[in-house]
């Protein structure tokens, strides 16, 4: 009995030293400053700048974790693990944008930093690096003016388990840090059927299917989805099915965390974009 006591004592203390350096690392890492400087934008104000933003909001996901409305959502919760919650972006009560500049935006869309430039919690930001400057322009523009929403969402909480996950590299939660803040801002990307417009498209999918697109094996990883994975072997039609109804030509659903809302506004051009340059890697 003496020595179980004993070696659960030793077992209890190198948890608590574990636990200990795993909190410290990522509270560094939660409040390390980066100094990003965000390009000079002019943002329109017409029509149809901002029905192209309306459009983007969701083929880029920004509605699936921010909801429609933009008015923030918890994403997840779980006592002992954390909260991940999308902020509400709009004007309204609980809102982020009221005291927010053009920089604000870009700061947080382009290098998944915020104002006193500590990394945002869980946005994915190393997706939207390479958003056009057009692109990017249309998205700020429709943030800017969306309805306002009265919501007070709470703040994320990395708790005991997300610190450990973090730690283990298990868990991505600061995209600043895989970010190249001095990449440049592309132009306007040229739409079309060629591998080119489909890895731009793609760009969004790399976060959760890695940037060679072969996925992260094992349970509750994700899958290959480039030219040696089993979509591969889809044909073009049954692709654009699945990742408009989010049901696998087996007949299988999708599951959560797949954004297939997000890919189901797709438009044709991206859609066969996508397929070509998937099946080109
Ligand atoms: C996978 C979910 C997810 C997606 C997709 C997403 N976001 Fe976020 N976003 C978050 C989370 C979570 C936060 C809050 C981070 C925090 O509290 O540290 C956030 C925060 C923000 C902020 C707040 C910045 C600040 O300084 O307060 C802005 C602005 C933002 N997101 C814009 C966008 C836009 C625009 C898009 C689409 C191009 C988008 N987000 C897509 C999860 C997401
Ligand atoms: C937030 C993480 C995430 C993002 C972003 C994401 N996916 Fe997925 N994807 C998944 C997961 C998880 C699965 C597995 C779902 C399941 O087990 O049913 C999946 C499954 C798939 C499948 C089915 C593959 C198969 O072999 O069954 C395809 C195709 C796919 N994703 C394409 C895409 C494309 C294209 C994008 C970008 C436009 C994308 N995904 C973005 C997480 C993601």
């Amino acid at each position: 009995m003496k020595w179980t006591g004993r070696a659960l004592l030793v077992v209890l203390l190198l948890a608590l030293g574990y636990y200990t350096k795993a909190y410290i690392a990522i509270s560094g890492r939660k409040s390390k400053v980066y100094t990003v400087k965000p390009v000079k934008l002019d943002i329109p104000t017409d029509s149809a700048t901002i029905a192209m933003g309306k459009r983007l909001v969701t083929t880029k996901g920004c509605t699936d974790c921010h909801e429609k409305d933009l008015g923030g959502k918890v994403l997840f919760e779980q006592k002992g693990l954390g909260r991940l919650v999308a902020r509400n972006l709009t004007k309204g009560k609980g809102g982020v944008s009221k005291d927010f500049d053009t920089d604000d935006w870009v700061r947080a869309i382009r290098h998944g930093v915020q104002q006193d430039g500590t990394p945002l919690i869980y946005m994915p930001s190393a997706g939207f690096n390479q958003l056009s400057e057009t692109d990017l322009k249309a998205v700020i523009a429709y943030c800017e003016q969306v309805a306002p929403v009265d919501r007070e969402v709470p703040a994320c909480d990395i708790g005991v388990g997300a610190t450990i996950l973090a730690d283990l590299g298990e868990l991505e939660l600061f995209e600043a840090e895989k970010i190249d803040h001095n990449a440049a801002l592309p132009l306007a990307i040229r739409e079309g059927v060629t591998a080119d417009f489909g890895k731009y498209v793609s760009q969004i999918c790399t976060g959760c299917h890695k940037p060679d697109m072969k996925g992260t094996p094992g349970d509750g990883g994700t899958p290959n989805i480039s030219s040696t994975g089993p979509s591969a072997r889809w044909t073009d039609e049954q692709f654009f099915q699945t990742l408009r109804t989010g049901k696998r030509p087996d007949g299988s659903e999708l599951k959560a965390p797949m954004p297939w809302q997000m890919t189901a506004a797709f438009s044709d051009t991206e859609m066969r974009a996508l397929r070509v340059y998937l099946k080109s890697i």
